[in-house]
């Protein structure tokens, strides 16, 4: 998610940790607040939209903020769309204590519903906010205590992912820092320390750094840094040295965000997959989606599905069609957008309509959205970016927190995509009991297994891109897929084209005698989606009709088996899984060898020419 910033010792903190957030600027974001111990009291600020527009309230104040110890956030907002109200820090009832957040409070409802019977009053839309008022409770009942105890206590009743900064006037000379399953980094400076959710906002200030782990918390005061465990055993870290520089802090150590945002795939899986998965020890595994319950009879009563999106958002609906008629047993469709909203779809009240859009502005997509509502359907979004126009104007969805994607080729979005739409047939296979308890319990079981799977596919990167290097005479390319992977060669052709300009075009495997066998030759090469599935056997007879034709196949197959190596000239490995979630492997090797190509071809990787991160016009 996104950005967090602290600062505690000699030297005035407000200025350090603004820069600190433009050091995040690049992770694009919708909010930003900071909040200062004056040492009389702690100022806050916040505002919706870039830091400059927290800039600009903060040069409005009458006098100039100082003082030793400060926090900061900028905000990828996941609960309580982009607004002043909604970005941190947040506060207690008091105003004593405040804190800044990334991640995810999975239990933040039932938490926000307990603490409100106690008397606490909420100002924002968020999950964050519920952490205040948790850390606000100790010292309630026990008065006089440390901050560092207050947040433990606190954390106890967390569920979900965090990476926090706490300050309080109860205890002002320090900020206590804690994570799970979002990063934080603290920076050691002389008789100053900062914590950071991302190297880029520290290495200004000092390259020594000590790297939290999971389950870990630390009280920075301005002479002393004290690490312990959430149980408050203390832990010795070593301190190590940034060797990146600044650009390459804020991409992680890798050289693209696309190339980091591919390696971000298996966690935007966990993400989505977050708080949602239901796997009890007997009985079916399902899923619940709390941004559809609103909606959950309307969705059940629907008689058919129609899915419309653009580019790599509308591969992912044509892996969900699948996955609504093969689990949900429901009609569905695929449209794409700009089709869509200009042909004249039969659609009414027992439509459902799934809108898929990582920006949640592209303009097709969201006309079509429009069109579907005039006509009646229910409109469901499926959308990255929370708060975007998609996502406000569908009548209920499930975003992905995906967290920001910043390449213009879309990777963790993809995959992520798809591990809502799997979600989104699971709910409704079950309450329409299409889905038995086993076959429930087997799906859950195998999306939990994914990310762990999708990282042995990651490892494999250091091949893939010796592949690239050994096709990259190469200036056509044709890539097929049968059934649920007849999608997958769709978007890997996508990505090729959009980042190496080089031509490939994805095709049903089974109409390659319809006529784009006339293509194949020596120059012609074929990337073959090869799993072993139920059309296993379909796609090696293709790949022998272009083997008798001199073409070169690049296939992806499951592990183990021994018939495809014969066939092809080169083959990529991946896992064996069920044959709905292989396309969360397949993509990989076929996202990794694009962006290696374009890499080797020494072109824009991230800003691909003649393209837009989100197509907000026609
Ligand atoms: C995918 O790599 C492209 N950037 C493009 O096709 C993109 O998927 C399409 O423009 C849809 O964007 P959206 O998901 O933000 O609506
Ligand atoms: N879940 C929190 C929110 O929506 C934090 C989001 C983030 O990581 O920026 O405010």
């Amino acid at each position: 998610m996104c950005g967090i910033v602290g600062y505690i010792g000699k030297r005035n903190a407000l200025p350090i940790v603004i820069d600190g957030l433009r050091a995040l600027e690049y992770r694009g974001y919708d909010s930003a607040g900071v909040a200062l111990w004056d040492g009389a009291k702690i100022r806050f600020e916040k505002a919706a939209g870039r830091v400059s527009a927290l800039e600009s309230r903060l040069s409005r104040k009458s006098t100039l903020w100082n003082g030793k110890s400060a926090i900061a956030h900028t905000r990828w907002a996941t609960h309580g769309k982009p607004s002043d109200r909604n970005a941190h820090p947040h506060a207690d009832c008091q105003g004593g204590i405040f804190v800044v957040h990334n991640g995810i409070i999975e239990n933040y409802a039932e938490l926000r519903e307990a603490l409100i019977r106690e008397g606490h009053s909420f100002l924002s839309e968020t999950d964050t906010e519920v952490l205040a008022h948790l850390f606000e409770r100790p010292f309630l009942s026990s008065g006089k205590i440390f901050l560092e105890d207050a947040v433990l206590e606190g954390l106890r009743h967390v569920d979900g992912t965090f990476g926090i900064a706490v300050i309080s006037k109860h205890d002002p000379e320090k900020i206590v820092v804690a994570r799970r399953g979002s990063p934080i980094i603290l920076g050691v400076g002389d008789e100053e320390y900062l914590v950071a959710s991302d190297a880029s906002a520290i290495v200004g200030v000092t390259k020594n750094v000590v790297y939290l782990h999971d389950n870990e918390a630390a009280v920075l005061a301005p002479s002393q840094m004290q690490i312990f465990n959430l149980s408050k055993k203390a832990i010795q870290k070593s301190v190590d040295k940034i060797d990146w520089d600044i650009s390459q802090a804020q991409k992680g150590g890798f050289d693209h965000f696309m190339q980091k945002e591919i390696f971000e795939g298996p966690s935007a899986l966990e993400n989505v997959f977050l708080g949602r998965l239901i796997d009890p020890p007997t009985g079916g595994g399902s899923a619940k989606l709390g941004g559809i319950v609103a909606v959950r009879d309307r969705l059940l009563r629907a008689k058919k599905i129609i899915i419309s999106a653009c580019g790599t958002s509308y591969y992912a609906g044509l892996v969900g069609k699948h996955y609504f008629e093969e689990f949900a047993k429901i009609p569905a469709s695929v449209e794409y957008a700009s089709e869509f909203r200009y042909s004249n779809p039969v659609i009414d009240s027992d439509t459902a309509a799934i809108f898929i859009s990582q920006s949640g502005e592209t303009a097709d997509t969201l006309e079509a959205l429009r069109e579907a509502k005039k006509r009646g359907a229910l409109a469901l979004g499926i959308v990255n970016v929370v708060g975007s126009t998609i996502a406000r104007e569908s009548d209920a969805g499930v975003y992905n927190h995906a967290g920001p994607e910043i390449g213009v080729a879309s990777t963790k979005a993809f995959v992520s995509q798809l591990g809502a739409l799997a979600l989104l047939a699971l709910f409704l296979g079950r309450e329409r009991g299409a889905v038995s308890d086993v076959l429930g319990q087997k799906l859950v079981r195998e999306l939990k297994a994914m990310p762990a799977k999708m990282k042995r596919v990651l490892s494999g990167d250091a091949e893939i891109k010796k592949l690239a290097e050994k096709y990259l005479k190469y200036k056509n390319f044709l890539y097929l897929g049968r059934k649920y992977q007849f999608p997958v060669a769709l978007e890997g052709a996508l990505k090729l084209k959009e980042i190496s300009y080089r031509h490939a075009e994805g095709y049903a495997s089974g109409e390659m005698k319809h006529g784009p066998i006339a293509l194949i030759d020596e120059n012609f090469p074929t990337v073959a989606l090869a799993p072993k599935d139920p059309v296993y056997e379909k796609i090696l007879s293709n790949i022998q009709e272009i083997k008798a034709r001199n073409g070169r196949v690049l296939a992806v197959a499951t592990e183990g088996d021994a018939k495809i190596g014969k066939l092809a000239d080169d083959v990529i490995f991946i896992p064996q899984t069920l044959e709905m979630l292989t396309p969360l492997l397949s993509v990989i090797p076929l996202q990794l060898f694009a962006y290696h190509t374009a890499v080797l071809l020494g072109l824009d990787v991230d800003k691909p020419r003649n393209l837009a991160k989100s197509v907000t016009v026609e």
